[in-house]
């Protein structure tokens, strides 16, 4: 295993000249924020991978921190903050203004991406304003703990991102930079995590201070040695932890250099996804809608709840669900589900009350005994009483139509359906969108092949 660490290495280690260069652009950007340190008794910081010296070679991301004193007031750190950060990125090549909890500002410059996000200076984490006031805390403790296991950090983040799991967003929910970290502080190599990692199972605990105040019910709970009611892991999702169980166990069987690297995208053609989908048997329906205007962690949580909810409503009226995903292209969110059928017949089978409790038996009688359109009388079932009716939906179309918008969808999913309306999609319609991407995606929907 070491070998194959040995020639992973020298790829994702930063060379004498990329860290130079690096540092000449974060040294003049501090230098340009600490020149209004008396104006405003702000500090500026680097932070981030940059800082503790984690950082992929080739992946350019510099985060700077502006430390406001403790005593300043929330509006003065936004407008003020903001004003420094557009000054400090004046001759950036694009800036764009972002949301955590307050602004910062992104921006690019000479291929590297610069935040700068403006923060409270505060000593003491139990008093934090701002979650990104944990920040400069969390460089204080990587910087002392790391030691000499940088490289671990590095091997143990480009696993991750070959697998598909790193990144804490919300479209991601895997491992941040600050938990890989962690997790290589307290095992002590990328091997031992590896090792470790064979034995986790949902809530599994790490606590390296042990000071924990609170329970948390995620799948890893990393306990933030800065802050002990934080878990640092509460990002990552159940079935990415264990993606990450599955690729450790299969690497410590066969240590091999293709771990560290994303396979290549296959292409797929229309006919291969016409013959896959023929020997399926299944049928497929997708719904199209306008992007919302709004940054990927608001979108993403929409998008998941959204499919939660129409897939309730599919099984909610009896049409049953093999696979489902969503895809961003460009200005469209395509929401795609793979069906047993995509129609029903007419028929429904009602089932009503047990038999023995009187009131509503009588109830269920009275509503339903020769009402019109049944297609069988009352009959007896395992004890209850049962009947044939007509179905109200008998096509996903129909059934979309009339309750997609009241099926629970997400603030802005809902505006920007309800202000462009929707579409849906027939598996042929879906088949012919030209476009090698949701292509991709739809072979992905099918075979859940990672490599594609
Ligand atoms: N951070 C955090 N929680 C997050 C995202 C970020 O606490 N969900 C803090 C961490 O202290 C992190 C810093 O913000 O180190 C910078 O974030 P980011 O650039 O996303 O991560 P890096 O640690 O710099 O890792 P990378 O090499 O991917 O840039
Ligand atoms: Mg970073």
């Amino acid at each position: 295993m070491q070998e194959i660490f040995k020639r992973i290495l020298p790829g994702i280690t930063p060379i004498e000249k990329e860290r130079r260069e690096l540092k000449i652009i974060a040294d003049l950007l501090l230098e340009r924020i600490n020149s209004f340190a008396k104006q405003f008794q702000v500090k500026g910081v680097l932070v981030g991978s940059a800082a503790r010296d984690t950082w992929i070679s080739g992946e350019h991301d510099i985060d700077l921190f502006i430390l406001f004193p403790e005593t300043a007031n929330r509006k003065t750190l936004e407008t003020t903050g903001l004003d420094i950060a557009r000054k400090v990125l004046f001759d950036a090549d694009k800036i764009e203004e972002r949301y955590a909890e307050h602004p910062y500002l992104h921006g690019m410059m000479n291929s590297y991406k610069i935040d700068v996000v403006p923060c409270f200076n505060i000593k003491d984490t139990k008093n934090i304003k701002s979650a990104v006031d944990r920040t400069p805390h969390h460089n204080n403790f990587v910087k002392k703990y790391i030691k000499t296991c940088e490289k671990d950090v590095r091997l143990a983040k480009q696993f991750l991102k070959a697998a598909g799991i790193y990144g804490s967003e919300l479209r991601t929910h895997g491992f941040s930079g600050y938990l890989t970290e962690l997790l290589i502080i307290h095992y002590g190599s990328f091997e031992a995590l590896l090792k470790a990692s064979l034995r986790w199972k949902p809530c599994t605990t790490i606590d390296i201070k042990k000071h924990a105040t609170h329970k948390h019910g995620d799948p890893l709970v990393v306990i933030d040695p800065t802050d002990p009611k934080r878990n640092v892991a509460a990002a990552l999702s159940l079935d990415n932890m264990c993606r990450f169980i599955d690729i450790a166990r299969n690497f410590l069987k066969n240590p091999c250099t293709e771990y560290f690297s994303k396979p290549a995208r296959k292409l797929v053609y229309q006919e291969e996804i016409e013959q896959l989908f023929h020997r399926r048997g299944t049928e497929l329906i997708g719904i199209t809608f306008h992007k919302p205007c709004i940054v990927e962690d608001t979108l993403y949580p929409q998008l998941e709840k959204m499919r939660n909810a129409v897939e309730k409503l599919l099984t909610r009226h009896d049409f049953r669900i093999i696979n489902s995903n969503y895809i961003v292209l460009n200005a469209d969110i395509y929401l795609i589900f793979e069906l047993f059928e995509t129609k029903l017949p007419m028929v429904k089978k009602h089932i009503g009350p047990p038999v023995w409790l009187k009131d509503n038996a009588e109830k269920f009688k009275a509503k339903y005994h020769k009402k019109s359109g049944n297609l069988s009388y009352i009959y007896i079932k395992d004890g209850k009483y049962t009947l044939n009716i007509q179905r109200v939906y008998t096509t996903p179309t129909s059934l979309f139509q009339s309750e997609l918008l009241t099926c629970g969808l997400g603030k802005h999913i809902t505006q920007i359906i309800k202000q462009d309306g929707f579409s849906t999609l027939s598996d042929h319609e879906l088949f012919a969108i030209e476009h090698p991407e949701f292509r991709t995606f739809l072979y992905h929907l099918l075979t859940h092949k990672q490599d594609s």
